[in-house]
């Protein structure tokens, strides 16, 4: 199904184990590293199907043939990329995510939702799950899901009404491995921008945040805050207008507000 030396050859990725099906590309990634040397880097874990998917905190993640799931473990290097800017990891993925997928969908269209959710026409159409194995602690694993031909026929109610795949937008045939191919460059490019220029990949961030301006509700493990968002800092924290003034939230799950009725 996947092109494997094409995707050896047009990317940074050093090695590949790809697999039909697996519960989760994120959980055989962190596997791998507590019972493995960890060897070349970057490493890709390709699945064509996951049985198990995780998303952030403890949501599931629901897919079927024709998605994209895969982890990537990645060197963290602080040469490259100084452990003060790892937070903005997360931002950068989501936005090689949306720029890969500029490829296959028109522009206007490809929103980013804090931190790291790409929404098509309102819809999620990625979600992106990066975790750091206690050990080796120099390495993090990049789980990315994204809808690329995949039909929502069979899937939960409430994945139905959120999700919305790239071939459901534009039906033109989407090639797994050459959109699969596009975000690992894309990805690349991102890192590198990370290390030498933050400041535009944060730029680049805040000019695709579908919720700036608009009114949300951050939801932390201990808190509920509701305002206006405001974008994100040179941190990637994400900024609310709220009753105190402004307040910058480093993690939580946030969700646009209803708009008033009439
Ligand atoms: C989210 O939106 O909550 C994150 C979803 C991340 C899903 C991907 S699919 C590949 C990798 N393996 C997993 O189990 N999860 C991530």
């Amino acid at each position: 199904m996947f092109d494997i030396p094409r995707i050896l050859s047009d990317t940074p990725v050093r090695r590949i184990e790809y697999h039909a099906e697996l519960p989760s590309t994120n959980d055989f990634a962190l596997q791998q590293l507590r019972t493995e040397d960890v060897g070349e880097l970057p490493m890709l874990v390709l699945a064509d199907r996951q049985t198990r998917g995780r998303g952030r905190g403890e949501n599931r993640w629901w897919s079927s043939e024709g998605a994209l799931t895969f982890s990537l473990i990645l060197p963290l290097d602080p040469s490259q990329l100084p452990p003060d800017r790892r937070p903005l990891l997360a931002l950068a993925a989501g936005l090689a995510v949306r720029d890969a997928l500029e490829d296959f969908v028109p522009s206007a269209a490809l929103r980013l939702k804090w931190p790291n959710d790409v929404y098509l026409s309102d819809r999620k159409v990625c979600g992106i799950l990066i975790e750091l194995p206690a050990r080796p602690s120099d390495v993090c694993v990049v789980g990315i899901g994204v809808n690329v031909t995949n039909s929502f026929d069979v899937a939960p109610p409430e994945v139905r009404g959120r999700a919305i795949s790239v071939a459901e937008h534009s039906p033109a045939v989407c090639d797994l491995t050459v959109v699969l191919i596009r975000i690992l460059q894309q990805f690349d490019r991102a890192l590198h921008s990370l290390g030498h220029d933050p400041g535009k990949v944060v730029e680049r961030w805040q000019s695709c945040c579908m919720l700036t301006s608009r009114q949300v509700c951050l939801q932390t493990e201990t808190q509920r805050t509701v305002g206006r968002c405001e974008g994100i800092d040179a941190a990637g924290r994400l900024i609310l207008r709220t009753e105190r003034g402004l307040q910058p939230f480093s993690s939580g799950t946030v969700e646009l507000m209803p708009s008033p009725a009439g």
